[in-house]
């Protein structure tokens, strides 16, 4: 019986992910958990308020609810940890020890931890950046994210814990907006050019990024949890390529829609943590192990953007 626990579950990724897990697991079988309350009428899915800074209330939450997986979601993402490196390493890395300690001792049969693009820098290939590629990152987020993925590694090799990951590129949605990411420049795009018709992007001309539409995303993440154990070589985390595409790109496909759209661009500390991230990603060993492919290009994640946002935002362009 598979009981699932996720945290951080009412950020960018959780809300939607929670809600294809509750559909293919049941809501029962389903807690969500975030240290903010949810609003109301979110979804229908047993919700109870969890800080993952505390070791004792995870423990308690994981053994008194018989969860049998867990869905680390809760994190301090790109930019606001380089406002605040200290919270965001204490963050981004004792949790998830909380929960590798608990399936260590068998308390949990497997654990999926994001990792992210942001283990790339210093000395990393910027394109088509292999799977085994030196790991620099230039950002506390990004050396938080490496010191997690030698957390699971040990951990598999050393105690047998299942603990899936993947290197998460920058991922674009339009049901949550994004939580202090360097790439959110790419979903906020959309909303202003349907609000205002323009848009001043943080990071400059040129700067391609790798990207991913959520759903291609939320599809990545079940089917590598879904995955046969044994057909899995990577205990870091895996490389996943979706679209790269550069500011003037994304603008010149939101153009195709609203024909008097205009970007312009102020890029600001962001920029700097961008200029490090590679461009686009090689990711032949997802490829191989779990059959990883994405669906969505630049052309149909716009088309899905704008047409999602449009009713959500009650705009008529
Ligand atoms: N969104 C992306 O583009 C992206 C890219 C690469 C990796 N990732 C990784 O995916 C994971 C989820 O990212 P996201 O985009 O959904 O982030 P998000 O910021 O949208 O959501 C994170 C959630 O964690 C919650 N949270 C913060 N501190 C907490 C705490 N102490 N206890 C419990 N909950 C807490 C927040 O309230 C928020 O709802 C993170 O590990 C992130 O590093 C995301």
């Amino acid at each position: 019986m598979t009981k699932i626990l996720v945290t951080g579950a009412l950020g960018q990724i959780g809300s939607e992910l929670a809600e294809k897990l509750a559909q293919i697991y049941g809501s029962e079988n389903v807690l969500i958990t975030d240290i903010r309350e949810p609003e109301q009428n979110h979804l229908d899915i047993p919700y109870q308020k969890l800080d993952v800074n505390d070791e004792q209330a995870i423990k308690d939450i994981v053994i008194n609810n018989q969860i049998t997986e867990v869905y680390h979601l809760a994190a301090m993402l790109s930019a606001t940890a380089e406002k605040y490196p200290i919270q965001g390493w204490n963050l981004n890395t004792n949790s998830l020890l909380t929960f590798l300690e608990l399936a260590k001792d068998k308390k949990l049969s497997k654990i999926f931890w994001p990792s992210s693009i942001a283990v790339f820098g210093r000395g990393a290939a910027a394109d088509m950046t292999p799977q085994e590629e030196v790991t620099n990152p230039l950002s506390m987020y990004g050396v938080a994210k490496v010191a997690g993925e030698g957390f699971c590694e040990i951990y598999h090799q050393k105690y047998g814990v299942d603990v899936r990951s993947i290197r998460y590129p920058g991922l674009i949605s339009w049901k949550t907006l994004p939580g202090g990411g360097t790439t959110d420049y790419a979903v906020d795009i959309y909303y202003k050019a349907l609000e205002d018709k323009k848009y001043e992007s943080f990071i400059g001309e040129g700067t391609a990024l790798p990207m991913m539409y959520m759903d291609d995303a939320i599809r990545a993440t079940i089917e590598l949890m879904q995955a046969p154990k044994e057909d899995l070589t990577i205990h870091t985390a895996y490389n996943l390529q979706g679209i790269t595409f550069t500011p003037e790109e994304i603008a010149a496909e939101i153009k195709k829609h609203i024909s008097d759209f205009e970007i312009s661009y102020a890029p600001d500390y962001r920029q700097a943590i961008a200029d490090s991230w590679p461009n686009s990603i090689d990711d032949t060993q997802a490829q191989k192990d779990w059959n990883w492919k994405p669906e969505f290009d630049l052309d149909s994640m716009t088309v899905e953007m704008l047409k999602h946002l449009k009713s959500k935002l009650k705009i008529n362009v």
